[in-house]
């Protein structure tokens, strides 16, 4: 263990993170009633520019009277780079005190917009006395962004997690897709020949180095890493392929564009019976191996180790988690 400990952020259930326009009422108080375990309450690119005004008295009235009990509530507040995001913030803070969790910030490309948006909400939570600090989610979804990953991750205590924004990466990087954070059919490899002069496609995960970037980077800095949208919600199965790639890197959820996408999530990012029971018993064997002075032992004919304790505590932990939610 490096002598640098990684202190870890507030501990949230992130399996799901359901966003919602905040240009939609309806919308809202369906979400209020999910099963989602965060939710974001959009003003950003879900609202057309002549709706951020409405949208974000939406969003007030929707903090002060939905029951949001049981989950995260979250909004996501427009880019620095408008001028929307300053009024933003405030309002969202002064006139619903105390009833957010978390802000989302997109596109961040810099430490210094961390800075920036630390240095507001810790402003207005001053002025209104709210106790509560909220939560920073911060949504690497630019060329910049994915380059100042690490920085960005490290610069602010509010940090909770990382999000990767699959579409305006894309946009941000010119890559070339086809469905929001599906795969594209160009990105393959192409087998050698076989005997018969047969040629295999192997398709190819185009969003793997990011994801997996963001996830070091998140982990780095005791974040959540979490993977963004996928916009087929026709396409269960495409959303879960996309979901089990991203979960195997280390993230621990994924957006929901749709209601429809929230029990997908949920189920997909909650380890199984058959995980939780492998887990104790990994931690039973070494408990035994501890008292018998070992480091390593057997188990079903595989080698377990010290380092098999962590992964091991860590989805009991999780699966502690869900049950008090539940
Ligand atoms: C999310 O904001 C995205 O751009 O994918
Ligand atoms: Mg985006």
């Amino acid at each position: 263990m490096s002598f640098h400990i990684v202190e870890q952020c507030t501990a949230r259930l992130n399996r799901t993170e359901f966003a919602v326009p905040g240009s939609n009422p309806k919308f809202l108080e369906k979400a209020a009633a999910s099963n989602a375990d965060v939710v974001f309450l959009d003003l950003e690119d879900a609202v057309a520019p002549d709706d951020k005004v409405q949208a974000r008295k939406n969003v007030v009235e929707a903090l002060n009277d939905l029951d949001w009990s049981g989950k995260a509530i979250s909004v996501r507040i427009n880019g620095l780079d408008t001028h929307f995001m300053y009024q933003d913030v405030i309002d969202i803070i002064e006139k619903a005190p105390g009833k957010l969790d978390l802000i989302m910030i997109p596109k961040v490309g810099t430490v210094s917009d961390v800075y920036a948006l630390d240095m507001l909400v810790s402003q207005v939570e001053m002025a209104c006395g709210v106790e509560k600090k909220i939560g920073f989610e911060l949504i690497i979804e630019t060329a910049l962004g994915m380059a100042n990953v690490n920085e960005i991750a490290a610069a602010s205590p509010r940090n909770e997690s990382l999000h990767f924004g699959v579409a305006d990466y894309a946009a941000s990087t010119k890559a070339r897709t086809t469905v929001i954070g599906g795969p594209n059919p160009m990105y393959h490899v192409l087998t050698d020949a076989d005997d018969a002069g047969n040629r295999d496609v192997h398709w190819g995960d185009m969003w793997h180095y990011a994801v997996a970037r963001m996830v070091v980077a998140a982990r780095a800095n005791g974040l959540r890493p979490i993977d963004g949208p996928f916009g087929d919600f026709s396409d269960p199965d495409g959303y879960m392929a996309q979901a089990n790639r991203s979960s195997v890197l280390g993230c621990e959820g994924k957006w929901a564009i749709h209601p429809s996408q929230i029990d997908l999530a949920n189920g997909l990012f909650t380890p199984s019976e058959k995980e939780v029971t492998q887990a104790k018993r990994i931690l039973e064997a070494m408990e035994q191996a501890a008292k018998d002075g070992l480091g390593a032992v057997s188990l079903d004919g595989r080698l377990i180790d010290i380092a098999s304790i962590k992964q091991a505590e860590n989805l009991v932990g999780k699966a502690e988690q869900i049950a008090s939610r539940a």
